[in-house]
Parts: structure tokens; sequence; C-alpha cells
């Protein structure tokens, strides 16, 4: 477990590097990542290189004991490349044009710029490559940020086609798959085929899904090029820094690519941009919901089963949300705490130095924008003084199944106007992280066998393989809990007939009917003689093999089968056909794994508890003290927990 910052010595007179670089190990840390928007300091004239203040930078660091993450500066290409080429520039759906003037101001799949790329890539690795201060290196920086990941441009639509006629090979198989009979939508080739913008009522959601997997691959594909330009000279591990609940990257995928993930955390920040209802952003706006941090934790952990960094982790207030609130004191010690517990190994405050000009000059840093400390500094001095080493992985005993592609298809035919595939996959892991289990985020189709339950909600598009792994996974005698809009489409968005297709016989319903329910309309589940409530949407079970668990009591299918359960060789799958209220899916979520016999803690409101290697971590996101029940009282040793403190215990 280590501690970082981010720097920008550009941005400084060089007189105050070496200091920077003293105060930097003096206060604990080990990294310090640079240089990713520095290209036009690098390069201010077309070939004209002027990096040898960015080895002194790197001397100064190293000489001071730090170890660098290089970051690659091609999320800001300088005003003269974007001058001397016509095709860089990325269109927005409505076809206008983005300019330069801010970042991530280039298209993907820009020929040009993948040169230019190389280039610059290739050079950064041939002189740092070896060097002993660079022990890591940054692809680019957030791809897809400022919503860019999806380009309407000439070069997206000529990639577009390529991509397609490798996928279908024959344009009759295109417009079969898309079911292109429709509005007579049909095409005689692929070169007729055009991106889904700018239609008059909503496009084909097939071509919408298929350009939304072919934008996300050609980020991918531009990463790979990165990462083997960088490989040609560099043995140090590679990474790209991520966004939390940003969906239009798939970050499996792009996972495959990159040594080590890593994404930025902005627990206040994001929870003001989050789908949370007012009341929880009230509630929680200077600490962050605990959840809605650690759900990237964990799916980044979950995504290489293995530790994860923050690359950039809230250092105090922020500068671009719609309100930036001050975090509670204490926080900026608590929130790396919270990562390191999930299975983070680094933990880098954004940014050492507040920026004096610019876009984010009301954004904190670890120091005031004259340089002198601000409170996140004395923070990351206490939290160095609190880490372990060596403390090992995470090993959660709990799954949730998540999946990009399900977030596109169903988001895309919403159905319900509140459908939110994030907020449902939220809705499941709050739940269960109330009840004090551990947690981990994989791919549908990652080796579930070391879960003991696995959580599955809209689990969208099923071929005969996934449903195939998902059997296997159950008949080898895992319980597998399948929430609603499961097996409803083919892998091309086209309807299962009937649903939910292949995963028919282990689920052991048919789902003929599925009620989407008006915003602030609720309808009512009887479970165990109680009433619940669930919202949004409902599909209607039709049990072919499965036995009953619990019904509708909702006008207008009173007694229809909402949970079902099947025995399947050594497993069970349970199917949930609501999206249920949080005392719905807890009052569901807990006997199933206390089947498991998984150990519950449920926990105050506002508490977490998340385990690793030997350590356990007690959190408390409340503005105010809480008093322990014996159970916590007992595993911690504490009778209460301070506002935003955090107990270590022994496992
Ligand atoms: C991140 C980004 C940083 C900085 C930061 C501000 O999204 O990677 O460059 O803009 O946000 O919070």
């Amino acid at each position: 477990m280590k501690l970082g910052v981010c720097y920008y010595p550009e941005h400084w007179p060089e007189e105050t590097w070496q200091s920077d670089a003293k105060r930097m190990k003096d206060l604990g840390l080990t990294w310090v990542r640079i240089g990713e928007f520095a290209w036009s300091r690098l390069e201010p004239e077309p070939g004209q290189y002027t990096f040898d203040w960015l080895d002194r930078a790197v001397d100064t660091l190293y000489e001071a004991g730090l170890q660098v993450v290089l970051g690659t500066p091609t999320e800001t290409p300088p005003k003269w490349l974007i001058d001397k080429y016509d095709d860089i520039l990325q269109r927005d759906e409505g076809g206008c044009v983005r300019k330069f003037g801010s970042r991530r101001h280039y298209c993907f799949n820009s020929k040009s710029y993948r040169e230019e790329t190389a280039r610059i890539v290739s050079l950064l690795a041939e002189r740092y490559g070896a060097h002993e201060a660079i022990q890591a290196w940054q692809t680019d920086n957030e791809y897809g940020c400022h919503d860019t990941i999806r380009c309407y441009c000439t070069n997206c639509e000529r990639d577009f086609r390529v991509w397609l006629e490798k996928r279908y090979g024959d344009i009759g198989a295109l417009n079969e798959a898309w079911w292109n009979v429709f509005w007579s939508m049909e095409y005689r080739s692929f070169d007729e085929i055009e991106l889904p913008n700018l239609t008059v009522t909503e496009a084909n959601p097939s071509h919408h899904l298929d350009f939304y997997r072919f934008s996300s691959d050609s980020a991918v594909a531009y990463n790979k090029l990165q990462c083997d330009t960088i490989r040609q000279h560099s043995s140090r591990p590679i990474t790209h820094n991520a966004m939390g609940f940003f969906g239009s990257l798939d970050y499996h995928k792009l996972a495959k690519d990159l040594d080590i993930l890593t994404w930025d955390s902005y627990p206040l920040g994001n929870l003001e941009i989050s789908f949370l209802p007012e009341d929880l952003k009230t509630r929680y706006m200077r600490t962050g919901h605990p959840d809605l941090t650690s759900f990237p934790h964990d799916l980044f952990y979950g995504a290489k089963r293995k530790p994860f960094w923050v690359m950039e982790q809230q250092p105090g207030q922020v500068n671009w949300a719609p309100s930036n609130p001050l975090p509670a004191p204490g926080m900026t010690r608590l929130w790396p705490h919270q990562a390191f517990a999930h299975g983070a190994d680094v933990v880098a405050y954004f940014r050492w130095r507040a920026a004096r000009g610019a876009q984010e000059l009301m954004h904190a840093g670890l120091n005031f924008h004259d340089g002198t400390p601000d409170t996140a500094s004395d923070a990351a001095k206490r939290v160095e003084g609190e880490l372990i080493n060596d403390i090992g992985e995470v090993d959660a005993p709990v799954a949730l199944l998540f999946d990009f592609e399900n977030h596109w298809a169903t988001n895309l035919q919403p159905h319900a106007q509140g459908w939110n595939y994030m907020a449902l996959q939220f809705a499941y892991y709050t739940a269960l992280r109330s009840l004090g289990v551990e947690v981990s985020i994989v791919h549908p189709s990652e080796d579930l066998s070391a879960f003991k339950v696995v959580f599955a909600p809209a689990l969208h598009l099923v071929d005969e393989t996934l449903a195939e792994h998902l059997t296997s996974y159950v008949t080898g005698g895992g319980h597998l809990v399948i929430g609603p809009r499961s097996g409803a489409k083919t892998s091309t968005n086209t309807a299962q007939a009937p649903a939910p297709g292949p995963l028919g016989e282990l689920m052991g319903v048919r789902i003929d009917h599925i009620d989407a329910l008006r915003p602030g309309t609720t309808g009512e589940v009887e479970l165990s003689g109680e009433a619940y409530a669930y919202h949004t949407w409902a599909d209607l079970l039709t049990p072919t093999s499965a036995e009953v668990m619990a019904s509708y009591r909702t006008d207008a299918y009173t007694g229809t089968p909402a949970v079902t359960r099947q025995e399947v060789e050594a497993g069970r799958c349970t199917v949930l056909g609501m999206w249920g209220d949080v005392a719905l899916h807890r009052a569901l979520f807990a006997p199933i794994l206390g089947a498991a016999e998984l150990a519950l803690i449920p926990l105050p409101d506002g508490v977490r508890i998340a385990r690793r290697g030997p350590r356990g971590y007690l959190m408390n996101f409340n503005p105010h003290t809480v008093t322990l029940g014996d159970e916590l009282a007992q595993l911690t040793g504490q009778g209460e927990i301070a506002s935003c403190d955090v107990l270590f215990f022994e496992r």
C-alpha cells in the first residue's frame, strides 16, 4: 500500500521542483504521476523537441526518492497539430465539430492522429523506457471524459463499415441480424450504412448497439496502439485511469491490454452527477455515498481479479460538479483507506498544488495556489502512518455480474422512464454491502467457481455460450440470482422468442409480459406474508419448472409469480422479476446469503465494513458518531465510531 500524487512541473517555476519533491517525500508519498497534458511543452513546434525540462523534472523526483508514473500527453494535442490535419477533431451527435480549446479534442479513428500518437509515444518510451525513475506508464488520460467515446465524423463512418463487414461477413447477414426488414431499413452494401445519428426518430437499436460496440472498440484499439508502442521500449507496467460509473467504454475489454487498472475517485463530484435521489445527495454531500465510491473499487478489482490503483483521489473541493461542497473533515483520510480496504495498492491524490489559472483553478490540491499546505496534506501524512504492507488480496464470496453491453442495450430501449442499468446494479450492490458481505463485480463470462452466490441483475443479452457457462456454475453447486430484464434479447439486440431464450431451462420460467411503471409509482410483492414495494420494472413470470416464492399484488396482475426458484443439480437458480426497493432486496438477499453460510452483519446506516487480507475496516460515512451494537463492538473492540473515521480490526 502506497500513496502518491499527481504533479504538473510544467505549471510551476523550476526553482520550486526540488522543494516540492522533498515535501512529497516528507509527507510519505511514494508515487508521482506527471506528463499527461504536457505536449505543447514537449514539442512547441512540429518536430522541435524540448524534452530537457522533463529530464530534469524526472531526475529531481528520482533524486528525492520518488517513483514516477509517466503519462503520455495524447489527451491534449497542441494547436499546431490540430491545424496541420483536417481529420482530427471529433464531431458530436448533431454533426458539429468539437473545437480546440479544452481537451480530448481528437477522434480515435483519425489516421493522422494515430500516426502522431505513435510518434510522440515512441519518442517518450525510447527516452524514458529504461529510466530508473519511471516505474509505470499511464496511456493518455480518462478516455471518454466529456462524452468523447462516440464520435460522428467521417473517419468513424468509414471505420464503422469496415468493423461491420468484419463482424457480419455479408450484408444479408447484417440485415437479418438487425431485423432491417422493419421500416424498409435494408441495405444493399456495407457502404450504404451511416452512423445512427440525426435520424428522424430513434435509429434501429441493433444498429445503435453495434455503433456503441464499435466506438468502445475504437478507444480500445487506440489504447492498444499506445501500449504496443510503449512495450517496444519499456518493460514497466502500463495503466490507464478509468472513471467511475462511466458507461461508454467497455473497461473489461480495455483491461486486457493493461497491466494495472487505475481509476479516478471523486466521491463528492461523482455523487453530485449520479443517479441517486436528491435526499441521498444531500445526506452524503460532504462524505460521498460509501457504496457509490466503493462500487468502482470493486468493479476495477473484479475486472482483473487483482489489486487496482486510484490514480486521482479527491483532495478537497472539486470544480466540475453542479455544486461543489467542501468535504467533511476526515474524508481525505477515510477515502484512501476505503480504497485500500477494497483492494487498491496505490492511492494518488489529485493534485499536488491547486492550479492558479484556467479551467480548474477552483479545484483543491494537497497545497493551496501559493504552494502552502492545504488540509489534505495532513491527511496524507496520517494515512501514510496507518498503512501496512503486503496486505494481500480481497476474497469476496459474492459476485455481481456487470456488463457494459447490457448497460448500452437496456438504456437504448429503456421502456420505463426511470430505467437505468447502473442504478439497478447499484441497488443490488448497496443492499448486499448494507448486509456486511464482500462483493466482487465481474463480467458474466468470468470463472465464477470461487463465488458462493452470484447476482445477475438485467442479464439482458444472452447467447448459448453464456447460458451454458452460467448453467455449469449452478450445476457445480453455485446459487445464481437472476434479476429483471434478463434473457430478453439476443446478442444483436433482437427479441428472444420466447424470453428468456437460452436461459429458459436454467431459470425454469417463461416471461411473456413485462410491466414498465411510471416514475414515482410502485407495485407490491407479497413475500412471507409481508408486503414490499418495487418500482420501474416487473417481469411477469410463468413457471415452467420453477417453484413460486413470492407473487405480485398489483392491480393489473395480482397473483402472478414475482420470485421463483429451482434446484438444478448441486446448485439453484432464483429469479427476481422486479426492481425492488431497498427493503425488498434486503429481505430477499439475507436468506439467500444465509443459506450459503455467509456471516451477515447488518450495518447501521452510513457505516460500512470491508476486509482485505488480515485487516478489517469499519468506516463511518456519517457526519456524527455512531454507537456500535454488540457484534460490531466485539469485532472492533470499540463501543462507537466517530464521524468520518475508520477503525481497523484483525480478522
Ligand atoms: C479528472 C481528470 C483530471 C482533472 C480532474 C479534476 O477527470 O483526469 O485531469 O481534470 O478530473 O477533478
